[in-house]
């Protein structure tokens, strides 16, 4: 699923302040891609568009070649554009954990015996399947988010958008989160845009995209951006715990690349040790 956003402008009442300010991009089939910003910048209006659910007050977007101007496309678009919001309660409506994830299924009238495949294998994939028959409401907030994504995934999406999944969770489910969509991504090529203000979470992107006032202030990749201190301090970002790390190894005299991978920085250190 490929985005096409083409002079982009949007105000939530007709004359009032641009909350999206002349946005020009692009996001590629398989694109893994992280939206970074200070509150209020317009990251969740942005994402919005990206599904439909906003429509440019000026400019267009195209999802996979289709303007989400025109109400024909608009139905298509959002069933194969999942979004994941901060709180899982906001996107649970059943008490069963499989007839949750079948919600969407069931809305679009879907044959009840492939419901029942879908949602077997959306369990399967976020590694929940011996929770089908519990109740929601004795789940964890980690397990409840994951029980979002299956419903998402059972719709067979080409696009996952995340408004914030994790900000809410703690540290295992946040990683634990992070891996089910790092591998939805790899293995399936589900094109990922996500929003955080967790640095962490962004290093095993392809793409940071940073928000400011409604512009794309700064649209590069993880290496890039983490290893420019230049860049890092005009937007007020750090460097991470690993970044650091590597940094600690250069100034060593080591020759590692700039890398924002733990496996690559890992391997690095097995094959120094192999050589030692
Ligand atoms: N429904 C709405 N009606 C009017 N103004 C809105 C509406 N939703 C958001 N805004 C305004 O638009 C601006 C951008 O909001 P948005 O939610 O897109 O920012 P954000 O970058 O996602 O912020 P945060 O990090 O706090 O989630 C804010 O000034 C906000 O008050
Ligand atoms: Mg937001």
């Amino acid at each position: 699923m490929q985005f096409n956003l083409n002079h982009v402008t949007f105000s939530y009442r007709l004359g009032s302040r641009k909350i999206l300010d002349d946005v020009s991009l692009k996001i590629k089939k398989g694109e893994f891609v992280f939206l970074l910003g200070k509150n209020g910048s317009g990251k969740s209006t942005f994402l919005k568009h990206l599904n439909a659910m906003l429509i440019p007050t000026s400019g267009e977007i195209y999802v996979d070649g289709k303007d989400t101007k025109l109400e024909k496309n608009i139905y298509k678009i959002r069933k194969t554009v999942g979004m994941i919001l901060q709180n899982p309660e906001s996107q649970i409506v059943n008490s069963i954990v499989e007839e949750d994830v079948a919600f969407g299924l069931e809305n679009i009238a879907e044959d009840p015996k492939i419901i029942q495949k879908r949602v077997d294998s959306a369990l399967q994939a976020i590694g929940m399947q011996t929770y089908k028959k519990r109740m929601i409401n004795e789940l964890s907030g980690g397990q409840r988010q994951k029980i979002v994504i299956a419903g998402v995934l059972a719709m067979q999406p080409d696009c996952i958008l995340l408004d914030e999944p994790t900000s809410m969770l703690d540290t295992k489910s946040r990683s634990e989160i992070l891996r089910i969509i790092y591998d939805l991504n790899k293995k399936l090529g589900i094109t990922v845009v996500w929003i955080t203000h967790n640095l962490e979470e962004v290093q095993c992107g392809h793409r940071i995209l940073l928000m400011k006032e409604g512009k794309i202030a700064l649209d590069t990749t993880p290496s890039e951006l983490f290893y420019n201190d230049e860049i890092l301090s005009k937007f007020d970002l750090k460097r991470t715990e690993l970044v650091e790390f590597v940094c600690n190894l250069k100034k060593k005299g080591l020759k590692i690349k700039d890398t924002t991978n733990k496996e690559a920085v890992i391997d690095f250190i097995f094959n120094q040790l192999r050589k030692n």
